[in-house]
């Protein structure tokens, strides 16, 4: 090696290896010092017994051609192994670009590697060009970074419709831990998202490595533990046989990986995710409007009287943006027919929708519509006239009723882009409440999600001031790639509290709560047939981007009162809750869940405990708090939304009174003793510094 670039961020470092060969990655880890001394003969493995007589490492692009054994960074035909040899590179701040070659393959591979200095993530990028004469198949090209051999545990995500976001642990031994997304969207049971780390890592012990592909199509995150003792995570849009095929002079960029490391838990990698998210120039910069949704209120039963009543109710109630769902297009009475007719409903709308959303607007709400360009129904007016325009071949599968159009069609975009322009053109469209339906099947995801990209990208151009939504079946499309493009995730169509404390709670282990949509529904879950108080409907939605998603028309005027108390809440909190750290606390007791948010001055914050189930014990374990100044004293105040509703209880801490003063040491050692709660109840705390 004839030297190394050292990326550093506040608490991690990336070092690699310049020489002529593919360069090695020596170290992705904790900070090391500015001079990095013999760190190449430090890090050197030795040759085993009964292998190739070379030094492996794990490089940018490893390749079995250097007696790599684990998956090859770069996998396509006609050459299938490449030795990607260091032609130079350029260091620009933070960011190292390595441009690589394999001339006999005739095939060129950039690697960006970006250490962001303020949030500790670090960002891999990887571009193929064909620079030989033969058309090159690829099979994938993947971001590799190495693990120590210390990190033997994998937490990564498993979910459903309704019930997204459920981490799962994994233990590793020599093996490989993959988890392969074939749906063509995001998936609500394979995020692209992973962390590895010492085992029994937990929120703030243990050193962890995370990962987060920005895509939102098929993709596939390794693990891999190898018997030389190397290990590796490795992540990469899955590519489907003969899906991407390059010509010369043609080039592939990979989706980018994000990564980050945290001597100190799963803490430190939300901190690090949350800040770099929040400091994108595109992140929303305005308080987060409360939306009243119209889906569990009216679905498909749009009629003029009855929404502008809806509209009332929720303006009453405090809501900031009414957002019309499904329904409200050409022929869409049920979720059988009209997607693609982008036109208002003549029937449901005599005038358009100009009087609804005037009312909207003199209410002072802004207005929002739900609509699913990707999508196509064969009962539509477009399928008739462009059978063409669909996914799937001469015998299509059929997703709830629905066909995928083909977004690699310029004329299927001009058309998306020609219909939405024109009702964003029409009307004052605040917002775009963005679906996606279906999984793709028999078709392929790349030119698919590049397609659905474009097509985002190029509206936020035209109408800068747009808010958009991503939705997919609920939490189907939440990654950062959608996020380069829209505002707020949809993480659930469950608005059951108790399934959306866990729900909430794996969402913010990357994303933070500002692009977490969280709705109050009504008293009995529309998706699961729990019947809750309000108080703990709204304890639950109150920490994400408050949303109201109930006919409240039909609710009793204490009801909507309390909705009310709760919105009103909220909004004082929300400069908090928006911006501070989020906090998972590691509750003892598996029957509850307790977090809550620390704002960065650490002079106020706002915490939860959701009782889930019943308790072992008798007397709910006290609640020891996290994230807050040793030595500040906290004034601790127990906020109640619609009314006082815990169960009966024979006596309750005295603190619950309010006026308790304590620091935030002894909240953290000793904590606060719990009222006993009836499960599916919540309580939450406010302290202020003094
Ligand atoms: C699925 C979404 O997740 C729901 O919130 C709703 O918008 C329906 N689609 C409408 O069809």
């Amino acid at each position: 090696m004839t030297g190394i670039v050292h990326l550093r961020g506040a608490r991690s470092s990336l070092v690699v290896g310049l020489g002529p060969g593919t360069p090695p990655i020596l170290h992705w880890g904790a900070r090391l010092p500015d001079d990095t001394g013999s760190i190449e003969a430090a890090t050197g493995p030795a040759i085993p017994q009964a292998g190739l007589d070379e030094v492996v490492r794990v490089t940018v692009v490893p390749s079995g051609a250097e007696g790599w054994t684990g998956h090859p960074g770069l996998e396509g035909a006609p050459s299938w192994a490449p030795i990607m040899a260091c032609q130079g590179h350029e260091l620009d701040g933070s960011t190292v670009t390595l441009r690589l070659a394999d001339a006999t393959a005739g095939l060129g591979v950039t690697v960006a590697l970006t250490m962001d200095p303020r949030t500790d993530v670090l960002s891999v990028a990887l571009a193929l060009t064909n620079d030989g004469a033969e058309p090159y198949r690829i099979g994938g090209l993947a971001a590799t970074l190495p693990l120590p051999w210390e990190a033997s545990e994998a937490l990564s995500f498993t979910g459903r419709w309704c019930r997204e976001w459920h981490e799962q642990r994994h233990p590793l031994g020599v093996a490989t831990l993959v988890r392969e997304n074939r749906r063509g969207r995001t998936s609500h049971d394979n995020s692209p998202g992973l962390v590895v780390g010492s085992p029994g890592f937990g929120e703030r012990h243990g050193e962890v490595f995370a990962a987060q592909l920005a895509w939102s199509g098929n993709h596939v995150l390794r693990v891999e533990r190898l018997a030389s003792g190397l290990a590796y995570l490795q992540a990469g849009e899955l590519l489907l046989p003969g899906e991407l095929t390059l010509e010369p002079g043609e080039r592939y960029e990979t989706p980018v990986l994000y990564a980050a490391y945290s001597p100190d838990g799963l803490a430190g990698i939300t901190a690090s995710f949350h800040a770099f998210l929040r400091a994108r120039p595109g992140h929303p910069q305005r308080p987060r409007p409360v939306i009243a949704n119209t889906w569990e209120a009216v679905y498909f039963d749009h009629d003029a009287d009855r929404l502008a009543a809806l509209a009332d109710a929720a303006a009453d109630a405090g809501a900031e943006r009414f957002v019309l769902d499904d329904g409200w297009f050409r022929g869409r009475d049920d979720d059988t027919a009209a997607l693609g007719d982008w036109f208002v409903d003549e029937r449901k709308y005599p005038d358009g929708l100009h009087p609804l959303i005037a009312h909207v607007r003199s209410r002072g709400m802004e207005f929002g519509l739900w609509v699913e360009p990707e999508m196509v129904n064969p009962d539509s007016d477009l399928y008739r006239e462009h059978p063409d325009w669909a996914l799937g071949g001469p015998d299509p599968r059929l997703g709830r009723h629905q066909l995928v159009l083909d977004l690699a069609n310029p004329d299927v975009r001009a058309y998306l882009l020609g219909r939405l322009g024109a009702l964003l053109d029409e009307y004052p469209i605040a917002y775009l409440k963005w679906d996606h339906n279906r999984d793709l099947v028999r078709s392929y995801g790349h030119a698919q999600t590049l397609g659905a990209y474009r097509v985002l990208d190029e509206l936020r151009t035209r109408y800068p001031g747009l808010e958009i939504e991503s939705c997919a079946s609920g939490g189907g499309r939440a990654d950062l790639g959608i996020l380069a493009r829209t505002d707020r995730i949809w993480p659930s169509d469950c608005n059951d509290a108790l399934e959306r404390q866990r729900i909430q709670r794996g969402f913010s282990l990357f994303l933070p709560p500002e692009l977490m949509g969280a709705h109050i529904g009504g008293p009995r879950s529309h998706t699961t047939g729990r019947v809750h108080d309000l108080g703990f409907r709204a304890a639950t939605a109150l920490f994400g981007h408050l949303g109201i998603e109930w006919d409240l028309t039909a609710a009793s005027p204490s009801e909507r009162a309390a909705v009310a108390e709760a919105v009103a809440l909220h909004k004082r909190l929300r400069p908090l809750l928006h911006s501070g750290d989020v906090v998972r606390l590691e509750y003892p007791d598996p029957a509850a869940l307790a977090h809550g948010v620390v704002a960065a001055d650490r002079r106020h914050a706002v915490f939860a405990y959701a009782q889930l189930g019943t308790s072992e014990t008798t007397v709910p374990v006290p609640l020891r708090l996290a994230g807050l100044a040793e030595d500040t004293r906290y004034t601790v105040t127990p906020l109640r939304i619609g009314g006082d509703r815990f169960g009966p209880m024979k006596s309750r801490p005295a603190w619950l009174t309010g006026g308790s003063v304590l620091t935030g040491g002894q909240l953290a050692a000793h904590g606060l003793a719990l009222p006993v709660l009836h499960p599916e109840h919540a309580l939450l705390v406010e302290l202020t510094a003094q």
